[in-house]
């Protein structure tokens, strides 16, 4: 397949009229239309014409029912044959290009719509080419990337595609936001206005325009309108599928290493993050743990007592991670391999054979996990896995990746589709398959599934790492629009290796990848076998001293994070987000430009220093009111840019006034955390008269007792008047006691809370403190009567 060409409007044979209920393309059959107004200003569109795609191989659904409220906007088409979508007061706000709106080229469809001179792109899942799209010209099809592109542009240049595939596009047009998610499995592809280096004149004339097609395949999208891009992002979350609440463990920091085998290499990190008094949740194994690469087994040389070694890690709160490829060795006498045969569950080639590919352990079979049996056969071998005490799966090589063979000659439904029928929904099964086989060995406990490939949708069962990237400041400056579009195309949880994977960190380096990535949603060091040791310790102690604070403040603040996570999974809600997500362009900031700074929540802001020996930058602070400046706890004036200096020890962080946030109580060095303890920031200046609101939710960060009411929610409302705070407090879901500790910055030294009367009040166990505010460094200051 070429990547750096797509299909063009040129070859097209465009529908020319809409009348009755169809769509004329002259001599050919005309599409048959259907539009589906979902509600919300969700719409779905299909065209269909049996002859030309007789198969429809969409088998993930996305969730279509999932919208209540009524549409104000109306999509149709055109009496010209162009898609139309308007507002309540009926002007246009999306339109085609009039007679070259909806084209056929043999098996290939195309939408071409009027691109605005306004118009700005985000979106577009994981690439690498910045946060805003104008301009771009792409694929959408999961990569093996180091096996497809060329090694110089892997490492300096911007590599496209990628190994997961979104095919949305997020439109920003003045105030109005649309959303358009292509319903396809295979290739789409997609042009926001690209340079036609080898166009001719003719093209020069053409209207600006934007197109997304796919190569066959039946003709699908949705179309999302909205106000902001946080109620559009919420909206396309919800119908592709919320990241289900995460178990509080995976958003603490991860170790891993490729080289990492077994019990020797275990001990040695276990006791290794003890004795620095780092807390780290994740140990992860890389392939040198199985037995002569076979999946699903473990080599006898690496373990000790497999079974009690595990749980003695578990009891210290350490998960081992191990890695699953679905490539199965080819070998006789291989039981994995046996069985899969025996239940025909691995994918053929055109002659009816098993497919073969190479990885890791040689020629491989590939399981197929778009029949129901092949998922509930790999489930089960996931589900032994959990059995034996591994924590977690990360699941690689499922672009698929197979080595020298040529992808298109694996087939799925027992060698009745053609590859590109669930191509790109491959990881995504096997995500799905893996849950379900961990969920099935603990049905109570909150899997967690870390996948390299993805697509529209794998939000239910993954979280996704941004694969191999290489440790240099250009992979640093990328990771942040990648992390940020992957948030806006429905795939909040992910990151990239820290301080990545490829190529060697010095010490410079891995401290920008630590204060730029510890907040990110994911966060695991990870690095290829033979570049220098990479733990946060080898970069020497004063390295470490600060790798290890920006670390605990994760931790610290994991009690916020998880609050996050709370509403990702109920409203869909981004996690990690542009500036503009929250905030007004308007302010003449430029916001929509920004791609080196965000939000984490609404509450915290990061302007991290992306560029070797930078030790200043410009930082907008947006919005109105002030923000807090983490590291000097000053208060500093919104809606200007900043010139900031930062030392080797800090980096420019900022936390919004008027924000309440919650946060585990003092120094964090070990991974022991606990929801009901904690301490309540209260974000309020000398004179801000704002009341700062949280409902604090809490559980037991692990299990599905919160879907049974086993959950906390305490509202807090704080105010501020002269030196005190006064805090009012209300339980709004009683469940366990919380301990919480109030913190004051900006000169408020004493607090008057208000708690509840009666029994409510006893389970509050309010034990309230003021601490002078020493942002993030915190000192014991005087008890306060409550
Ligand atoms: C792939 C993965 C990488 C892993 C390696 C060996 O390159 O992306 O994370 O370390 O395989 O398993």
């Amino acid at each position: 397949m070429y990547f750096q060409k797509i299909r063009h409007p040129s070859n097209f044979r465009f529908a020319t009229g809409h009348a009755g209920e169809s769509l004329q393309l002259g001599d050919a059959a005309p599409l048959r239309p259907c539009v589906r107004d979902l509600g919300e200003d969700v719409f779905h569109v299909e065209l269909r014409d049996d002859a030309r795609w007789p198969l429809d191989p969409r088998l993930l659904r996305m969730h279509d029912d999932a919208f209540a409220g009524a549409s104000t906007h109306r999509l149709g088409f055109d009496a010209d044959g162009t898609l139309l979508l308007e507002d309540a007061q009926g002007a246009r706000v999306l339109a085609g290009v009039p007679r070259a709106g909806v084209g056929v080229c043999g098996k290939a469809w195309l939408v071409q719509l009027a691109r605005g001179e306004g118009m700005r792109f985000y979106g577009q899942g994981e690439k690498l080419t910045g946060l805003e799209k104008t301009g771009k010209r792409t694929k959408f099809w999961n990569l093996d990337v180091w096996g497809d592109h060329p090694m110089p542009v892997i490492i300096d240049g911007a590599a496209d595609p990628q190994y997961a595939a979104i095919p949305y596009l997020l439109i920003r047009d003045g105030a109005r936001w649309i959303g358009v998610l292509v319903d396809h499995p295979g290739n789409v592809f997609m042009d926001t206005g690209s340079n036609w280096f080898f166009s001719g004149k003719d093209d020069l004339g053409a209207p600006p325009s934007l197109w997304f097609g796919a190569d066959e395949g039946v003709p699908a999208f949705y179309v999302i309108a909205g106000d902001s891009m946080a109620s559009v992002t919420r909206r396309l979350q919800r119908l592709v599928g919320v990241t289900p609440l995460p178990p509080l463990w995976s958003l603490g920091h991860h170790q891993c290493r490729w080289g990492y085998g077994g019990t020797r290499d275990l001990q040695w990190l276990d006791a290794s993050f003890d004795e620095h008094e780092f807390p780290n949740d994740g140990l992860w194994l890389d392939i040198d743990y199985m037995d002569d690469y076979k999946v699903f087994t473990t080599s006898p040389a690496q373990f000790g007592d497999r079974a009690s070694e595990l749980r003695a890690l578990a009891d210290k709160g350490r998960r081992v991670v191990p890695i699953l490829d679905p490539g199965v060795k080819v070998v006789d006498g291989y039981e994995v391999a046996e069985s899969g045969t025996k239940a025909g569950i691995f994918c053929k080639n055109p002659e009816g054979q098993p497919y073969v590919g190479f990885v890791w352990p040689g020629r491989t079979w590939f399981p197929d996990y778009s029949l129901p049996e092949g998922r509930a056969w790999w489930a089960g071998y996931a589900r032994q896995f959990r059995d034996w005490g591994f924590g977690a799966a990360w699941i690689d090589m499922n672009d698929p990746s197979t080595g020298a063979a040529e992808v298109d000659d694996m087939r799925f439904q027992h060698g009745k589709w053609d590859h590109w029928t669930y191509h790109n929904l491959y990881a995504t099964g096997m995500a799905q398959a893996t849950w379900e086989g961990f969920k099935a060995a603990k049905p109570d406990e909150r899997p967690f599934i870390l996948s390299r490939s993805a697509a529209t949708g794998s939000s239910r069962w993954t979280a996704l790492w941004t694969g191999d990237n290489w440790s240099n400041w250009h992979h640093l400056r990328l990771a942040i629009p990648c992390t940020l579009n992957l948030a806006l195309s429905g795939l909040p949880f992910n990151g990239p290796d820290v301080p990545g994977f490829g190529g060697h960190a010095d010490a410079e380096l891995a401290i920008a990848w630590y204060k730029a990535g510890a907040l990110f949603p994911f966060l695991r060091n990870h690095s290829v076998k033979g570049s220098v040791a990479q733990e946060p310790w080898q970069f020497g102690p004063q390295a470490l001293q600060v790798i290890r604070h920006f670390v605990r403040l994760r931790y610290k603040l994991l009690p916020y994070l998880y609050q996050l996570w709370i509403a990702q999974a109920r409203e869909g809600t981004a996690v990690m987000r542009p500036l503009f997500h929250d905030f007004d362009n308007a302010d003449g900031l430029e916001l929509d430009r920004i791609d080196d700074q965000f939000m984490v929540g609404q509450a915290i802001m990061q302007a991290p220093l992306l560029h070797q020996g930078q030790q200043q930058r410009t930082v907008a602070l947006p919005g109105t009111g002030r923000w807090m400046d983490a590291c000097s706890g000053r208060f500093v004036a919104a809606g200007r840019s900043i010139h900031v200096r930062s030392d080797a020890a800090s980096t420019p962080l900022y936390v919004r006034e008027g924000q309440l946030l919650a946060m585990q109580p003092g120094e964090r060095t070990t991974q022991a955390n606990d929801l009901s303890d904690i301490e309540l920031h209260a974000i309020l200046g000398a004179g801000c008269a704002d009341e700062a609101v949280l409902d604090y939710a809490f559980d037991d960060g692990l299990t599905d007792g919160h879907q049974r009411g086993e959950r906390g929610v305490v509202r807090f409302r704080a105010t501020r008047a002269g030196d005190a705070l006064a805090l009012r407090v209300e339980v709004l879901q009683a469940w366990r006691p919380l301990r919480v500790r109030v913190v004051g910055y900006d000169g408020a030294t004493s607090a008057v809370v208000e708690l509840p009367a009666g029994d409510v009040a006893q389970a509050l166990q309010a034990d309230t403190w003021i601490f002078a505010g020493q942002p993030l460094a915190i000192a014991r200051g005087a008890v306060v009567t409550v």
